[in-house]
């Protein structure tokens, strides 16, 4: 069997799309407003602006550089550059695998919710709700082999339109999907925005984004939660920009991309805060709770704190409830194909499988994981499996990169690749800030991830984050040493130092 034609973006439009509807997630939707709140409202904005550019743009300027230079997968690059760089790759894919694999079902519980508010069906409280008559929640391990079939057909249904736009032609799927999704989630944002700033109460809400604590500069931990928000919001070390630039044709502009896309994705997750802000300021006028008390992240501000939103928000809410969580499903579904795409990629690249029956597979074997998830016990489990992906995982992917490609890659002729074909320049800033200043911050970041993560854990969280460390390491050197189907692969060694 021979190597298939390579695919390639039909425009310019459809790669920046993509990009941007892989970058605006779940992350921006229920992670950023609670990361700003907690760390100093307004000031957060500085930590936050230098992230964009020290570790966003970047970063994700040395995964266009390479993708572009090379236009092979993450797999094959390692590859070329030293054999024994292969498991790197596929540790990085297999990371972003099982992140695929929670972050559908959190997707799938969402789906649940549009239904469920036409007739703001979690009553008067939605906490309860959500954990007994949606999750089914158990903190006990028989919660293992009880499946909770709605919850499993929701996950089952967002795995299965994953499936059928990463299946077809990449232009077809990701590029087509992206282009109509993104300017209707960018729609409903504005609509959501503009509503919730007319709410009695909202000033009280909003401003508390633009009063500055300037006091939280001084603090570590708000840096190192800029850099954390920066790379969870743009899906950084996941080999995605690496992936989708790959698919550039010849003449495309790099670093101009780059920065519009980073720009593109922190204006999507601010604009949506100011609306997110205005919401839980009504509320608390409305209810008399406190700010503090509202402002959550994750699942509880989007199935709880919401749904009690929408409860105080009169006949509105049947309008803004529906198009709030159709807003998540948007967001979440372009993520979700971005993450596939990397992985499907180089699975197809390696054994010479096409595309759809890469797809295919692939999808199988992750709904097949993500069952976990639907069970009682599931969303205990979905958090322990996010806090390990997160905080240790793919930081560490992150730093793998920043060490692969600065130091034994020979980083010059990426900033030549780079300059070749952009309008704006790069140099030797760029490689200071690759090769030191992004792998010491993030080794900060990382370190205390797993600090607070190991100090976090309990019996079942030790259990299966050990299987988790098993998986990421043992999984990873088995697909490296299976023999490739495509005697390419072998070929064409890429010079490095
Ligand atoms: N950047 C996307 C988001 O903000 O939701 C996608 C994503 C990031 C998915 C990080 C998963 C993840 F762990």
């Amino acid at each position: 069997m021979t190597e298939q034609k390579k695919s390639e973006w039909n425009s310019n439009l459809a790669f920046m799309m993509a990009m941007i509807s892989s970058a605006v997630g779940l992350g921006n939707i229920w992670r950023f407003p609670n990361v700003l709140y907690s760390n100093g409202g307004g000031s957060f904005m500085i930590p936050y602006i230098v992230s964009i550019f020290l570790l966003g743009i970047s970063f994700v300027l040395v995964e266009y550089a390479v993708g572009f230079k090379f236009k092979r997968s993450i797999a094959r690059i390692l590859y070329s550059i030293n054999e024994k760089l292969e498991p790197v790759a596929w540790f990085i894919l297999i990371v972003v695998f099982l992140i695929t694999t929670y972050y559908v079902c959190v997707v799938g519980w969402d789906l649940i919710y549009i239904f469920l508010s036409f007739t703001k069906a979690w009553g008067s409280n939605p906490d309860l709700y959500f954990t007994n008559s949606v999750l089914h929640s158990t903190d006990s391990i028989s919660g293992f082999f009880t499946i909770v079939p709605v919850v499993l057909a929701s996950v089952f249904a967002i795995w299965f339109i994953a499936w059928f736009i990463i299946k077809r032609d990449l232009n077809d799927g990701i590029g087509n999907v992206s282009k109509i999704l993104l300017p209707i989630l960018c729609g409903i944002v504005v609509v959501i925005v503009a509503f919730s700033l007319t709410l009695p109460g909202a000033s009280a809400g909003y401003t508390q984004i633009f009063t500055p604590d300037w006091s939280a500069l001084g603090n570590l931990d708000v840096w190192l939660a800029a850099f954390g928000q920066i790379v969870f919001s743009l899906s950084l070390g996941m080999a995605i920009a690496m992936t989708y630039a790959s698919y550039l044709p010849d003449g495309s502009k790099l670093v101009d991309n780059a920065i519009i896309v980073a720009f593109s994705n922190s204006g999507f997750e601010v604009f949506n805060s100011i609306g997110i802000f205005s919401i839980l300021g009504f509320m608390t006028v409305t209810s008399g709770i406190p700010f503090n008390e509202l402002v959550t992240s994750g699942t509880g501000l989007a199935f709880v704190v919401f749904p009690q939103v929408f409860n105080t928000m009169g006949p509105a809410a049947y309008v803004i409830g529906p198009l709030f969580f159709l807003c998540i499903l948007f967001a979440g579904i372009t993520s979700v194909i971005a993450l596939l795409e990397g992985v499907c990629y180089s699975i197809s690249e390696k054994f010479l499988i096409e595309r759809k029956k890469t797809a295919t597979v692939v999808c199988i074997i992750g709904f097949c994981i993500s069952i976990i998830f639907t069970t009682g016990i599931g969303s205990t489990i979905l958090g322990i499996f996010d806090a390990f992906l997160n905080n240790f995982a793919l930081l560490f992917a992150v730093l793998l990169e920043c060490i692969v490609f600065g130091w034994i890659y020979k980083f010059d002729d990426l900033i030549e690749t780079l300059n070749a074909h952009s309008t704006i320049k790069v140099g030797k800033t760029w490689k200071i800030v690759i090769k030191y200043i992004l792998p010491i911050c993030i080794l900060g970041l990382w370190i205390q991830g797993v600090i607070s993560t190991i100090n976090e854990a309990d019996t079942l969280s030790s259990i299966v984050m050990l299987i988790l460390t098993i998986v990421v390491i043992v999984v990873p050197c088995i697909i490296a040493l299976l023999p490739a189907r495509n005697k390419n692969y072998y070929e064409h060694k890429i010079y490095s130092k």
